[in-house]
């Protein structure tokens, strides 16, 4: 199935990225749907856009094109007029998911690919009210999305293996990475690997074995180098499964093994103290530094993301 015309569902901050990585086809048309055309999503795409451009990563000239090819509208019937593929980034909530694919399902095709953005709930669950659920699929962007290449495309129960590989190739096709998760689970692939490493790292500070911004430094100047060029299973084949094996056997039965949220993470939310929205978390942030970490880090996607062109 050829995907040209997409509609994007919420125009919130994950509707608008996503609006702006179609766009970035040449063969695209994207139509923005928001409940309330009071705030108008292209000025925060151009924002992005205008960042590129002073990065060097974006001509104006391409920027001009992306927004040409985005409408915007609050009307449901126009939107999703003769769509290939309608991307839904509503709230996480299974309730509004489920109502709303049952209620587009009939303004749109019968081939229509119906994805849905969720962070962490079932695909299988949110395809439950529709009547075609082979047609329903996971399509889990990372934040920026624009700047961050992985797409996790997921498999519902039902999902089709046409629809999954109809939704994955298109995807690669406009310049992402996605990757297929075959099982419906909890966290899908790159959220459980983000997961078992955040527990570890909350369980190192809670017992003292080092503070957060120790746990921080170990990884940034050590292993986290090394993971955008290596994956971890290619570097248990480099040092050995040999050698793997006697540092598992050495080391797992001392990790976390919690299946509940970290007792610290939970008092630091009691306290609220939420971190770079009221200045401490884990460590004291400044608005200005909150600040400067967020852009330091868009920054920092721009120029590792160009390189991987
Ligand atoms: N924010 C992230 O980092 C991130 C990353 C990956 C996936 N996601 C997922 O993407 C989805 C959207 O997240 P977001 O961060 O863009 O949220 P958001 O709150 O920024 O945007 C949600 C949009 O949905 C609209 N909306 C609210 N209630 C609605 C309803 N009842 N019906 C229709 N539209 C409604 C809002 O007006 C808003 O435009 C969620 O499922 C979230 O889990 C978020």
């Amino acid at each position: 199935m050829t995907i040209k015309k997409v509609a994007v569902l919420g125009s919130g901050l994950m509707g608008n990225g996503l609006t702006q990585v179609f766009a970035r086809d040449k063969d695209t048309s994207v139509v923005l749907r928001s409940r309330s055309m009071k705030a108008n999503p292209l000025d925060g795409i151009r924002a992005n856009l205008d960042q590129l451009i002073e990065n060097d990563a974006m001509t104006e000239e391409e920027a001009g094109a992306i927004l040409s090819r985005i409408s915007f509208t609050d009307d449901m019937e126009e939107a999703l007029k003769d769509t290939d593929l309608v991307v839904e980034c509503v709230p996480e909530v299974m309730e509004i998911k489920q109502d709303m694919f049952r209620d587009i399902e009939p303004l749109v095709r019968p081939d229509t690919i119906l994805a849905t953005n969720t962070s962490v709930m079932s695909i299988t669950e949110i395809a439950s009210k529709t009547q075609k659920k082979d047609r329903v699929v996971g399509t889990h962007f990372w934040n920026p999305p624009y700047l961050i290449p992985l797409v996790e495309v997921v498999k519902g129960e039902e999902t089709s293996f046409d629809v999954l590989d109809a939704t994955y190739d298109y995807l690669k096709k406009i310049g992402k990475k996605p990757v297929k998760c075959l099982k419906d689970v909890q966290g899908f692939v790159a959220n459980r690997l983000q997961h078992a490493i955040w527990r570890e790292a909350l369980y190192v500070v809670e017992a003292g074995i080092a503070d957060a911004a120790t746990v921080d430094e170990a990884l940034k100047y050590g292993p986290g180098l090394r993971w955008p060029h290596l994956g971890i299973l290619e570097n248990v084949d480099m040092i050995g499964t040999d050698l793997s094996l006697n540092i598992q056997r050495g080391v797992i039965p001392y990790l976390a093994d919690n299946k509940t949220p970290s007792p610290l993470l939970e008092k630091l939310v009691a306290d609220g103290k939420i971190g770079f929205k009221t200045g401490e978390g884990y460590q004291k942030w400044t608005p200005e530094e909150a600040a400067a970490r967020n852009l330091a880090l868009r920054e920092y996607l721009i120029k590792v993301t160009k390189d991987l062109k």
